[in-house]
């Protein structure tokens, strides 16, 4: 059987390891080697010069990582790929390796936040141009892109609001003016969408989240061409960043991906069900879960995507005197010098929303929420973005109904959440001081948390 007739699932098991050559072993050995040992000086240096195959020094590869980057290469339908110490690490050791004073880069308008603060404080700082463009609407980059952009970035969905971006056509527009595309496809995950097969060139992962399913690592990957890896490998992981994935990290991300298909299909079931019962709450301006019916771009999702994630934003209706308003306590603590307290608490909550969220193995994960912004006095409602569990949904409803709750109520839940948090501003910006310092906390609108 050819690889491309083996199922995903398969493949996810499978993919690139050959146990025979590992005396058998089921899974591959962690080889917690920082250097290895050469035969002769000869072939060392050979290595070191690049003419010959074989591992010499763990930044740049190791037997266990080049498991792991064989089987997302695999998945995504791409020629290699490359494991690295974070998604941000994956971002960064990308687009330091194709990017220079002069160029531009132009990127969607909806990022991850940490992605937004690379590209919009980080880049421009070593004369890189960073273009911000709403890309649900291709004609926007055919109206910017020039024969200076050299990377077209976008996620889809994009954290937070879901939005999706229509790959094939914004790949062939970035294609005819001679850029990149590069495609962070964290939230769908290979078996959603492939990226590369509807033409983007890069694809990168915070596996943190999905792929790794069990919130027991932070890490990332990459995927694309051969050469594109290799430049990636040797000039913005081994040079530039030197975010390199733990070969400990790598096994328990094979292990996580084994299962990434089944915990997919129970994400997008909890997250559809969830969101159709949120949809339906009057206090809920909107749900974005690409899924419903409602959903603006719902066609772009059916034809991109093999189901619709386990993501959802929700959009409480503001209250009466506009979304500023909505932070009052918080600001209001910040006076009383309760601040640290309401902060600890809001992440508190964020920090367990890592550990269940990505695992799922607590349903009240729902009455969790880590994102509430601003959105520049634009936004009609405040945002809370949720990830889904791939717990049983009926197991939540149980533990709800004990308490007299029931799913079309969760929201009630959701609003016990005592705390409004926006992010703070960060050093990245210049301002280094505690942001609360001064005339109490200082809210500043960002995308993505
Ligand atoms: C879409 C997206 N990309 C990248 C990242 C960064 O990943 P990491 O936290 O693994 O560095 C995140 C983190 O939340 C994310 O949501």
């Amino acid at each position: 059987m050819t690889n491309s007739q083996k199922s995903f699932a398969t493949r996810a098991i499978h993919h690139g390891y050959d146990a025979q050559s590992e005396q058998g072993a089921l899974n591959p050995p962690i080889y917690m080697s920082s250097t290895f040992t050469f035969e002769t000086a000869e072939a060392g240096g050979d290595m070191f010069a690049g003419e010959r195959e074989g591992h010499f020094y763990t930044r740049i590869s190791n037997p266990t990582l080049d498991h792991l980057e064989k089987r997302i290469a695999n998945l995504e339908g791409a020629e290699a790929g490359l494991a690295t110490a974070s998604g941000m690490g994956a971002i960064t050791s990308t687009l330091w390796s194709f990017l220079e004073a002069g160029d531009e880069i132009i990127i969607d308008k909806t990022l991850y936040g940490c992605t937004f603060a690379f590209m919009t404080h980080g880049l421009p700082r070593f004369g890189v141009k960073v273009t911000l463009v709403d890309m649900t609407e291709p004609a926007n980059l055919e109206a910017a892109i020039s024969a200076q952009t050299k990377i077209v970035y976008f996620e889809t969905p994009a954290n937070p609001n879901n939005r999706l971006v229509d790959i094939s056509a914004i790949s062939a527009i970035a294609h005819r003016a001679g850029a990149k595309v590069v495609v962070d496809n964290t939230y769908a995950t290979p078996v959603l969408t492939r990226p590369i097969e509807h033409g983007a060139d890069i694809v990168v992962h915070s596996a943190t989240k999905f792929l790794s399913g069990h919130g027991d690592v932070v890490a990332g990957l990459v995927v694309g061409s051969k050469e594109d890896m290799t430049q990636v490998r040797l000039v913005g992981l081994k040079d530039m960043t030197g975010a390199v994935m733990s070969p400990l990290t790598a096994m328990l991300l094979l292990r996580g991906i084994k299962t990434l298909e089944l915990r997919m299909e129970r994400h997008c079931a909890t997250a559809r069900k969830v969101a159709e019962a949120l949809e339906a709450h009057p206090a809920v301006l909107h749900v974005a879960y690409p899924g419903l019916q409602s959903f603006p771009q719902a066609d772009l999702a059916r034809r991109q995507m093999s189901n619709f994630g386990g993501f959802l934003e929700i959009v409480k209706r503001a209250k009466k005197r506009g979304n500023r308003r909505l932070f009052p306590s918080l600001t209001r603590g910040a006076n009383k010098g309760t601040y640290t307290e309401n902060f600890t608490k809001a992440f508190g909550y964020y920090r367990r929303t890592n550990e269940v969220y990505w695992h799922g193995l607590d349903f009240h994960a729902l009455r969790t929420t880590f994102h509430h912004r601003l959105s520049d006095g634009t936004c009609p409602g405040a945002h809370r973005r949720k990830l889904m569990g791939h717990e049983p949904l009926d197991e939540g409803e149980r533990a709800y109904s004990q308490k007299g709750i029931s799913i079309a109520s969760l929201f009630e839940q959701v609003k016990k959440i005592p705390f409004d948090v926006a992010w703070v501003q960060s050093p990245i910006r210049g301002n280094p001081k505690p942001a609360h310092e001064g005339k109490g906390l200082r809210l500043v609108h960002r995308s993505g948390t």
